[in-house]
């Protein structure tokens, strides 16, 4: 028997990797995070399989059915939204599997980030402008950040910011951010990327808390801010550069 952790992407259905696909097509349990898992992916369960939403469960709860999937022999297809490497509980489900034996894989996703810039159409870095990505969470519900992760810590970059679990306090990363960024940086919100109700608010610094507010938007978003947002114009890589000796 083999766990196999599964980064189910952002959403769409045809996102999912091929390899994930097989898995769970594979695997006679199929263990999902509710709410970002839609149910075209659970529709590759093969018929009968013992399929469990854990987004109530405890981490003890969870081990339990992995646990019990172990004796029984069978293989289990763990799905989380996104990618595996992110925010994603993996690391303690793995160091439980450890301490009971019991093997597992991992399979990388799309991760929300890269679907919303798609979303927007975008690159996220840009050649003079911005050449590093910063992926971090907003704290207030969640594990506290640890010392020097503190947004302003970051901002203090001033490279590109991909900033999830944050879109009910944008007011207080907008603040926190415009000393930085300064108010006219370009800054956007993709809620649901890749489903078929993805949002897509597109602003500054200065507007983006009032642009979510008057949307209402409240659901699962990512925040992206910095200069390599705005206009790419004249900005050209060395990678296709006439220029580049070849
Ligand atoms: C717990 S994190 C999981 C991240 C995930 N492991 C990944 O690779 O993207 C959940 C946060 O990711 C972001 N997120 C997940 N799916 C998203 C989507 N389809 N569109 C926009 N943001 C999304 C939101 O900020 C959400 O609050």
């Amino acid at each position: 028997m083999t766990a196999h952790f599964i980064g189910a992407g952002p959403g769409a259905p045809d996102l999912l990797t091929l390899r994930a696909r097989d898995l769970i097509a594979a695997s006679p349990v199929c263990l999902y995070a509710g709410a970002l898992v839609p149910p075209e992916i659970l529709a590759h369960c093969r018929p009968g399989a013992h399929v469990v939403d854990t987004q109530h469960l405890t981490l003890d709860q969870i081990v339990a059915e992995l646990r019990a999937a172990h004796e029984r022999g069978e293989d289990v297809a763990r799905l989380h939204s996104g990618d595996l490497s992110i925010w994603s509980a993996v690391g303690e489900q793995l160091r439980r599997l450890d301490a009971l034996g019991i093997p597992y894989t991992l399979t990388p996703g799309v991760p929300a980030f890269a679907a919303a810039a798609a979303a927007l159409g975008q690159e996220l870095t840009r050649p003079g402008v911005a050449q590093s990505l910063i992926l971090t969470r907003h704290a207030r519900r969640a594990t506290a950040l640890p010392a020097g992760e503190q947004l302003a810590d970051l901002a203090a970059h001033g490279t590109t910011l991909a900033i999830h679990l944050g879109t009910q306090a944008i007011d207080e990363i907008a603040a926190t951010l415009a000393p930085y960024y300064g108010d006219d940086c370009p800054a956007a919100v993709v809620a649901r990327a890749s489903w078929p109700d993805e949002e897509i608010l597109r602003g500054t610094v200065a507007t983006v808390a009032g642009q979510v507010e008057a949307a209402g938007l409240r659901r699962t978003a990512m925040i992206l801010v910095g200069p390599a947002l705005g206009d790419a114009r004249g900005c050209e890589s060395h990678l296709y550069s006439a220029h580049r000796a070849r």
